[in-house]
């Protein structure tokens, strides 16, 4: 679908990028998605032309037509990825390629064009690069969005022949705001998020827009996530409303729900088992019910569960609740296996362990 020559970025540098003192300020307690940097990556779509028109311009509000048709029919597509400051100053993605890769499916699903990867990845160098000073320091780091809309001004309902591909920068800090360490989930009962055939394994707005209800549920409920059960026997345990999910037993197994194209592919989630099998870990990809997570939660046979994404990186989960009641994992403190996994991730996304299986990717 793509026809594509090399682009060349035209650079509009910001002609009033927030003072330093500013940013600093900022910079201390970013939350998570609410202080975003000076520039934005745009980079145009039209089947008559391919991918042309790249920028990287002052962060503005964009221009659209009342009629452009992602406002009626969502045609929407999304990533997330973080950079991280290098002790030599420079700066780190955590590999990228598969968000590029992951954006391509994900298009394709929605019947939208495919980026190449590697005009992904230069997009989000090329903004890391130009607002390298919001990259926090510490734990913080600085979380791209590339994202893709149908912006094609027509009411029929159709593949958009428009499309606009941007990447904004937001810098953020821990996902979760509480104190607790580990996070308290709602069983969703109503609710489902993704049936075999739809579009569960696409980051496609559409999806978020479809959990929000379960997760006011969740919220109503004194949750921080929802927990999503499969679509046709709700029974199964899928994923949480933003992040897979692991278990981890007694006899040091582990095991998460199977790619079966209602759950997102999560990065985190690949990456994860990859060095839980470097450590000798069994870790299975395989079905898990609901009355199993409780029946292995009262008698012990569970040890600890935890949630992993790129926003909530490895979270542990220490209360289940739904209609039938709550029952907890753990004594609310993060366990040890959470612990360990966690470490070897973030050390190697932030500079701090060895990369055998070469996953960093330098900007500059
Ligand atoms: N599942 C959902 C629904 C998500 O939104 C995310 C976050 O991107 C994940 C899982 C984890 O994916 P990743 O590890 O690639 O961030
Ligand atoms: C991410 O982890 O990148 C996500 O998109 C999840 C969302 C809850 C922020």
């Amino acid at each position: 679908m793509s026809k594509t020559q090399k682009l060349q970025f035209v650079h509009t540098p910001h002609p009033s990028p927030l003072p330093a003192d500013q940013r600093a300020e900022l910079l201390k307690n970013p939350g998570f998605g609410r202080v975003f940097t000076d520039h934005m990556v745009t980079i145009r779509y039209h089947e008559s032309k391919g991918w042309h028109d790249a920028r990287v311009e002052p962060r503005a509000p964009i221009p659209m037509d009342p009629a452009a048709a992602v406002l009626h029919y969502a045609q929407e597509v999304f990533e997330g990825l973080k950079a991280y400051r290098t002790a030599d100053g420079g700066a780190t993605l955590f590999r990228p390629i598969e968000n590029a890769r992951r954006f391509q499916k994900s298009a394709e699903r929605l019947a939208m064009p495919s980026l190449p990867e590697e005009l992904f990845i230069e997009s989000c160098d090329k903004l890391v690069s130009i607002d390298r000073a919001w990259i926090p320091d510490g734990d913080g780091s600085l979380y791209l969005r590339p994202f893709m809309f149908a912006n094609e001004v027509f009411l029929g309902v159709k593949p958009s022949s428009d499309y606009l591909y941007l990447v904004i920068a937001s810098s953020v800090g821990a996902y979760f705001k509480g104190d607790s360490p580990a996070v308290s989930v709602w069983v969703s009962d109503d609710y489902t998020r993704a049936a075999p055939g739809g579009t569960g394994a696409a980051k496609c707005g559409g999806n978020y827009a479809a959990s929000l209800l379960a997760q006011a549920e969740a919220t109503q409920h004194k949750c921080d996530q929802v927990v999503f059960l499969d679509a046709v026997e709700r029974k199964w345990i899928e994923e949480l409303g933003g992040m897979n999910v692991f278990f981890v037993f007694d006899d040091g197994s582990m095991v998460t729900p199977p790619l079966g194209g209602t759950i997102l592919p999560g990065i985190t989630r690949n990456s994860l088992l990859t060095l839980a099998r470097d450590k000798g870990i069994t870790v299975r990809e395989e079905r898990y019910s609901i009355q199993q997570w409780k029946a292995d939660a009262a008698s012990g046979k569970l040890r600890e569960a935890f949630a992993c994404g790129t926003a909530a990186v490895l979270t542990p989960i220490g209360t289940v609740r739904s209609k039938d009641g709550e029952f907890r994992i753990g004594n609310g403190s993060p366990g040890q296996r959470t612990e360990e996994l966690k470490a070897a991730l973030v050390g190697i996304q932030r500079g701090k362990a060895a990369d055998p299986h070469k996953w960093i990717h330098r900007v500059f």
